[in-house]
């Protein structure tokens, strides 16, 4: 039984960060495909998406499609441009070509070491949308606006910046991201989890309606591992997991996949 929205298949994505190389790459998608496999893994409820660094992407999609995988692709990055004298990027015109799904844009790794603000973040959102890519909106508060603003201020503030400059029919997904959680081992309580994704969701009715408030899947990341996955599902407005560390590892990821096994029914 799955706790978050009846009508939003629950999405479980692995962020490999700057991990792995092509040919490791491809050793942890056959893993975790068996893995899953051997666990008698269903895929109805569960969405599974990698987004292994660009230079894997070719090998990971050519992988996919021999062996009829069911791994969505992302990219972790898009260039705001669509081709041009922009040395380093990368389009998400080329991103389409290689039958990516999704791209994340904005996390909070790219907004601290790039300096991403939310007016990149927009150009990104809207070259995603361009080139048939669901774009991820990565939004989350540091500690230090957890302390001064609390903690739905900058993600609220964030997924406004770039809802109001899209349209309702968008399809979007939001990854909440609270910084202070990433890589700490430190994840947000569940109802920390619930709270801050109930209201992303209310941003989105205010701003669009309905209709996008309502079919727009809002995941939560930091420190998701399978001990704690169960917890945060169980969040009406929690629709799954952006997940880093723990997607390296093919049992842990899969384990994370299957958090419907560890779902009980109050
Ligand atoms: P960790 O799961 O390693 O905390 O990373 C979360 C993250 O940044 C996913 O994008």
């Amino acid at each position: 039984m799955v706790a978050s929205g009846d009508n939003r298949r629950a999405l479980i994505a692995g962020n490999w960060k700057m991990n792995l190389d092509h040919l490791q790459s491809i050793a942890l998608v056959q893993k975790l495909a068996w893995t899953l496999k051997d666990r008698n893994f269903q895929s109805d409820h569960v969405e599974v998406a990698i987004f292994p660094p660009f230079t894997d992407l070719r090998s990971v999609q050519t992988l996919i499609a021999a062996d009829k995988l069911e791994f969505s692709l992302g990219g972790q990055d898009l260039s705001p441009h669509d081709s041009g004298a922009h040395t380093g990027d990368i389009s998400g015109a080329f991103l389409s070509a290689l039958a990516c799904d999704y791209v994340l844009v904005g996390h909070s790794e790219r907004r601290a070491h790039h300096g991403e603000d939310d007016e990149v973040c927009v150009a990104k959102v809207q070259a995603a949308l361009r080139h048939s890519l669901t774009p991820v909106l990565c939004v989350g508060e540091t500690a230090e606006d957890l302390e001064t603003v609390g903690q739905s201020a900058v993600p609220v503030a964030q997924l406004g910046a770039v809802l109001r400059e899209i349209s309702a029919e968008a399809d979007i997904v939001v990854a909440y991201e609270p910084v202070w959680a990433i890589g700490s081992g430190t994840p947000a309580t569940a109802e920390q989890a619930q709270e801050v994704c109930a209201v992303l969701r209310d941003t989105i009715r205010d701003v669009h309606g309905d209709a996008q408030a309502d079919r727009t899947r809002i995941l939560y990341g930091g420190s998701v591992k399978s001990s704690n996955i169960a917890g945060f599902l169980r969040g009406a407005d929690v629709d799954g997991a952006l997940v880093g560390g723990a997607s390296l590892d093919a049992e842990e990821f899969a384990a994370i996949a299957q958090f419907e096994k560890h779902v009980t029914i109050d």
